[in-house]
Parts: C-alpha cells; sequence; structure tokens
C-alpha cells in the first residue's frame, strides 16, 4: 500500500487523463459503467488492457467520490470533481477557452480568471494523485489539454518520476495561442514533461516556436533546453510528432464477424437500400463541420446532382458537452438543416438524411463502417480523427470511398482520401460528387493505399514508439540532445 511504503505508490506505468475510459451518467449515477466518449479512450483503452498499470482520471459525475475499481482487466482510479470544478475547469477553461483556442479559434475562446483559478487547482489534484500512487521511478504518461499543468507540477513533487505527455488536439499558431492570458504558465506546465507529444510535425513546430517566442528558451531540432531556474535543475525536453491510430486487428476482427456482417445488410435494408450510403459519424461538436456536410449535400440534392432515391446520408452525433452554449448552438443549427433537407428533398419512403444523436456500442458502429460506401470526415480543424481511420480498418474488401477534410490530421496519413476544405462548399460538393461516382477499380486503388497505412500504424506501435523513446530519454541523460 501507499501509505506503509512512505513517499511512493505500487505502480510503475500511470495513465493520467481528465476521463476514465468509462463513465457514468451525470443524472442517473446508479447505472452501469459505460464507454466513455471521443478519440482519445478509444486510442489509450487498447494500450491499457495490453499492460498493467494505473489509469487516473474522472467518472463524468460531478460530487460523487468512488472508489478506485477493476474493469477490462484496466485499474482505474477514480478522481472527484464538484460542481463548481464541471463548471469552471472542464465546461468552463477545457472546453470554452482552450477547446476553441486550440482548433483555430472556429468558436471564440472565453478567457476567465475564476476558471483558470479552478484550472490551477484541478491540475493540482491530479498531480497529487499520480504522486501517491506511482512507483519510485515510474513512467508516468499524461494526457490532453485539460492537463497541461500536471507535467511540471509532478516534475516538482517527484523528480523521480519519467514524465511524458501527449496533446490529443492541435496546437495553434503563435499567433493565436499568444491571446491566452497564462501562455507561459502553460508552456512551463507542459515543459515540466521529458517527451511531448503532438499529432502533425506542425503542431510540435507550433510549440517549439511559442516556447522560443515566449520564453526565450533554446531549441534544436525537436529538442528544447529549459534552462534551471530556483529550485528547479535544468533539463531537455522533445517534442515532436506521434500521429496516434486505432486498434486496428481487433476493428478487422469485428468487420469479419458474420453477426456484425449481417447487421450491416440490415442497416442498407433498413434506410430502403439505396444504390449509395454516405456515413457521418463524429462527437456533436462545432469544429467537425457537419453544418457544412449537410450544407453541400442538401445543394446537390437541389440541384438534382445526386438523387433522393438512389442516396441516403446517414448522420451519427454522440451528444457531446451539451450545457455549453456553443454546443447548444451546434446541435441547434444541425438539427435545422436536416429537418430543412428532409422537408424540402425526401418523400413518403425515401428519407434524405438520417439524424441519429446517439452513441452506439462498437459493433453497430462497425455495422454502420461496413454498410456505407462512402465516408464524410469534414472537420474544420481535428487533432487526428480516428473515425476516418477506422472507417478504413472496416473495409476488408478495399471498396469504399472516404472524404476527408485537409484539416484533419489524418489527412497527412490517409493519402488514398479524396481531400476537400469544407470551408469551400463548392469544393466540398466535388469532393462528395468523386467519391459517389469514383469507379470500383480506383476505389480499391485508394483504398488499399490507406488500408497498408492503418494496418501498419497501429495504435499499439503509437504507444510503443512513444514509451521507448520515453524510455531512452530518461535511461541515458547525457545522449539527450540528439541532432
Ligand atoms: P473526437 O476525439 O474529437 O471525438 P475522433 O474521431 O478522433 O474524434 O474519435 C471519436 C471516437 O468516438 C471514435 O472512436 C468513434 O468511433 C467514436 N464515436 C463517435 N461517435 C460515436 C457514436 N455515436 N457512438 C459510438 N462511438 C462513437
Ligand atoms: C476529444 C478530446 C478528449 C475528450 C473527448 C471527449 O477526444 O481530445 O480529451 O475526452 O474529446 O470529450 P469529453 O469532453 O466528453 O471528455
Amino acid at each position: 500500500g501507499s501509505e506503509s511504503a512512505g513517499t511512493y505508490g505500487d505502480s510503475d506505468f500511470v495513465v493520467v487523463a481528465n476521463r476514465l475510459p468509462v463513465d457514468r451518467d451525470a443524472s442517473d449515477p446508479e447505472q452501469e459503467w459505460r464507454t466513455s466518449p471521443g478519440g482519445l479512450v478509444t486510442a489509450v483503452a487498447p494500450v491499457m488492457k495490453a499492460q498493467e498499470g494505473a489509469w487516473i482520471g474522472w467518472t463524468g459525475v460531478a460530487d460523487v467520490d468512488f472508489e478506485p475499481f477493476t474493469i477490462d482487466g484496466m485499474h482505474l482510479i477514480p478522481v472527484t470533481l464538484t460542481n463548481e470544478d464541471v463548471l469552471r475547469y472542464y465546461e468552463g477553461f477545457s472546453n470554452a477557452t482552450l477547446w476553441p483556442l486550440y482548433h483555430d479559434v472556429i468558436a471564440p475562446p472565453e478567457y476567465h480568471r475564476t476558471w483558470w483559478e479552478a484550472y490551477v487547482r484541478v491540475n493540482e489534484r491530479f498531480a497529487a494523485k499520480v504522486a501517491e500512487v506511482a512507483a519510485e521511478s515510474a513512467t508516468v504518461w499524461v494526457h490532453d489539454y485539460q492537463l497541461q499543468l500536471v507535467p511540471q507540477l509532478l516534475r516538482r513533487m517527484r523528480p523521480d518520476l519519467r514524465i511524458g505527455f501527449f496533446n490529443h488536439i492541435p496546437f495553434p499558431p503563435f499567433e493565436l495561442f499568444a491571446q491566452l492570458p497564462w501562455r507561459d504558465e502553460i508552456l512551463r506546465g507542459l515543459l515540466g514533461a521529458d517527451l511531448i507529444g503532438f499529432q502533425r510535425p506542425a503542431d510540435a513546430a507550433n510549440f517549439r516556436r511559442a516556447v522560443r517566442g515566449r520564453l526565450g528558451y533554446q531549441t534544436k531540432g525537436s529538442t528544447v533546453t529549459v534552462p534551471e531556474s530556483g529550485d528547479l535543475p535544468g533539463h531537455s525536453v522533445r517534442a515532436e510528432a506521434f500521429p496516434i491510430s486505432i486498434d486496428t486487428p481487433y476493428l478487422e476482427e469485428l468487420a469479419a464477424d458474420p453477426a456484425i456482417i449481417e447487421r450491416a445488410a440490415q442497416i442498407r435494408e433498413e434506410v430502403g437500400n439505396p444504390k449509395v450510403i454516405m456515413l457521418g459519424v463524429d462527437r456533436m461538436d462545432y469544429t467537425k463541420g457537419i453544418r457544412h456536410r449537410l450544407k453541400a449535400f442538401g445543394e446537390l440534392l437541389a440541384e438534382g446532382r445526386l438523387n433522393v432515391e438512389d442516396i441516403v446520408l446517414i448522420q451519427i452525433a454522440t451528444p457531446s458537452r451539451e450545457r455549453l452554449e456553443q454546443y447548444k448552438i451546434i446541435r441547434h443549427d444541425v438539427e435545422l438543416a436536416v429537418g430543412r433537407i428532409n422537408g424540402e428533398q425526401a418523400d413518403i419512403g425515401s428519407i434524405a438524411v438520417h439524424y441519429l444523436h446517439h452513441s452506439y456500442p462498437r459493433d453497430e458502429m462497425t455495422a454502420f463502417f461496413i454498410a456505407a460506401d462512402v465516408m464524410l470526415v469534414t472537420a474544420l480543424r481535428d487533432g487526428m480523427n480516428l473515425v476516418a481511420k477506422e472507417y478504413v480498418a472496416c473495409r476488408l474488401h478495399d471498396d469504399g470511398a472516404l472524404v476527408l477534410s485537409e484539416f484533419a490530421g489524418a489527412a497527412e496519413q490517409l493519402a488514398g482520401a479524396v481531400l476537400v476544405n469544407p470551408h469551400d462548399i463548392g469544393n466540398l460538393k466535388a469532393g462528395i460528387l468523386e467519391a459517389v461516382q469514383m469507379d470500383p477499380k480506383t476505389r480499391a486503388r485508394r483504398m488499399r493505399q490507406m488500408r497498408k497505412k492503418v494496418r501498419t500504424d497501429t495504435v499499439s506501435a503509437w504507444s510503443k514508439r512513444f514509451l521507448s523513446e520515453l524510455d531512452a530519454i530518461r535511461d541515458s541523460p547525457e545522449a539527450v540532445v540528439p541532432d
């Protein structure tokens, strides 16, 4: 036990993220654990299932203390957030300040000092929990924008630890990041890590530029030299790209499951057996470009370039961050657009857009991916976008076409996609038509190329690469500065 061992805990490997891989419905905390929403959990859960360790995070319920528990072989350690923490740290600073700021200010970020104070306080709570749980010289992997102060806090408390940080979302250009009143504190917080991973090389470069511009530290290649300051000795930090991925073998197994294939055929029947099924799968978020996608589809129908008897769009949107104003607005706009398209373009027996505002189990999601001839990923900005990779992984017959936004990290990896600029509705319409009309041979060639990529670059390869680089940094401190 951690008490009897003095200052150290028992875990040699600790993952820290705002969310645990499972959550409970805040309005009904008595119900069972279910999978938490979002790409972070999709990616990190298989990593944790495959190795020993502890995952520290929040349960999604305010003001309730939970004991540590084990689920699917993962040892989970809950951190409690009060109602006020949820309002100011989670909904406020994390999702109404950082989220829009880091996603190209698609929505205007709000800056409030009370939110910042809560962010500091909750980051301190997470760091204290790690310090309690981590064994001597343990490896700690901190995840995402909600916890950017944890690396530095931890380095102060526990200089013995190996600290990695991975940012799942974009890191903004310096000109945008510079708006943040607490920009220097955030940079110093992150620089407490030994290794900082980003989705794209451009995100890592944005970060290093901010470090040079604001703190005046030197960088050489991907290495930042942090000088000693007060009580902390100087050290080097690597900041570089580690594009995240998916559990491809698992998805391939599901996609080959006869029951799931049968379910895909059933879905096709249920939507009227059209020539073409198009699919969108997103959290209901203003970064995902759902409105732009609907606008393009609506215009193509209205102009007669697509015919409602031949094609349907299934748009699945998981409820997300629903108390926030910007999320109420996007939901309202999407629902208005769906209603308008169906009202104007559909007929009895032929609906244009099937809109589903729920979350589904993985089996059912896989059936949707198998049923879809064309996948639409039209994010205005996205760190990676795992949905694009999931669709590709499920196309075991190398058929289907992917329409993919240039502004998703996945665009740098999935060269066989039809790349679009979702801000340019004309270009988006052309991309959708190209995907719908693409001949089977071209589809097969492009899908084969993309499948090869997701079969090589799995999430397990991603975590191995990150963790082995982190190991190497601490094992040979004098070899930290590569050229
Ligand atoms: P984000 O992390 O911003 O939500 P990603 O595309 O990277 O975006 O990851 C989203 C994850 O959530 C994917 O694994 C996707 O399959 C899953 N997902 C999205 N919508 C749903 C839904 N309605 N039901 C179940 N899973 C969903
Ligand atoms: C994205 C973020 C994650 C977050 C997820 C779901 O994937 O990168 O950090 O957990 O969205 O959002 P939520 O606010 O529900 O945790």
